[in-house]
């Protein structure tokens, strides 16, 4: 499979695309970062999985740069498997100050980045064989307004470009399912990871352990269903 991640220079991106590589000698893995030449942990796996992985600048939050990435992973494979929308920001905030200009780039990186990623490399997704290629979106259980109604403590500005994620990703999954490509949204749980912090529940080994689970039983009559981890039902 040829499988393409966003945001792959650290945190969950970095250990899809180590366990992608782990799976099988037959994936082909295009870890998308903003700065490849200063990713030394993904430069490491390119050491030791040579053309396997391939580093690919992509920055989410500009359409230039979604462009070239698809243009320069369309000159090296024929089609694209799986498309992981993982990149995403986070700022600690709450309702006592406002700031528009984080809620705008919040929203730019995690809700807008992943629509223009999916329809960029859309023309590559087609290629696979019908029913089997999929778009998953990393989303977050903040994204939730039942879970934010009963618990409450996440950012407002994160949670909300996340809620916008998840409606965008349904309209996204109306407007290609003649395609027989399905989009799927999932919540990884609480990692640690620089987002997450040292205190969170789970590794990131556990974590995309259990995602990349999920992501193998994956067919079309699951499309646009909200999945945690371990592959329940997560509420809207
Ligand atoms: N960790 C958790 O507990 C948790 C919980 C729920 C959901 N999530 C979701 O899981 C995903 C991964 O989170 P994480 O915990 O691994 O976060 P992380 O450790 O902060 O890593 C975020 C990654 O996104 C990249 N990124 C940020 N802005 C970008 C942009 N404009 N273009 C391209 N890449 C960009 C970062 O790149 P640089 O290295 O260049 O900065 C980094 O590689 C996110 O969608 C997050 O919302 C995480």
């Amino acid at each position: 499979m040829n499988i393409l991640v966003t945001g792959a220079n650290r945190g969950i991106g970095l250990e899809i695309v180590r366990q992608y590589l782990e799976e099988s000698d037959a994936h082909r893995v295009f870890a998308g970062c903003r700065n490849p030449e200063k990713a030394s942990t993904l430069q490491a796996c390119k050491a030791e999985y040579g053309d396997r992985l391939e580093l690919v600048t992509l920055d989410v939050g500009y359409s230039d740069s979604i462009d070239l990435a698809a243009a320069e992973v369309a000159e090296q494979v024929v089609q694209l498997d799986i498309l992981i929308n993982n990149a995403a920001v986070m700022t600690q905030d709450d309702l006592s100050s406002i700031d528009p200009e984080i809620y705008l780039e919040t929203y730019k990186v995690n809700t807008v980045g992943p629509l223009l990623v999916s329809m960029a490399f859309l023309p590559l997704l087609e290629k696979a064989e019908t029913g089997t290629a999929r778009i998953i979106m990393i989303s977050s259980r903040a994204g939730s307004i039942q879970f934010s109604k009963e618990v409450g403590l996440i950012y407002p500005s994160y949670g909300a470009s996340k809620a916008g994620l998840n409606m965008a990703s349904i309209h996204l999954m109306n407007t290609i399912k003649d395609k027989g490509i399905g989009v799927y949204i999932m919540t990884p749980g609480w990692v640690r990871t620089d987002m997450g912090g040292s205190n969170a529940d789970l590794s990131v080994e556990e974590s995309v352990g259990g995602m990349m689970q999920i992501w193998k039983d994956l067919d079309l009559s699951k499309n646009g269903a909200f999945f945690d981890h371990q592959g329940n039902l997560v509420d809207w």
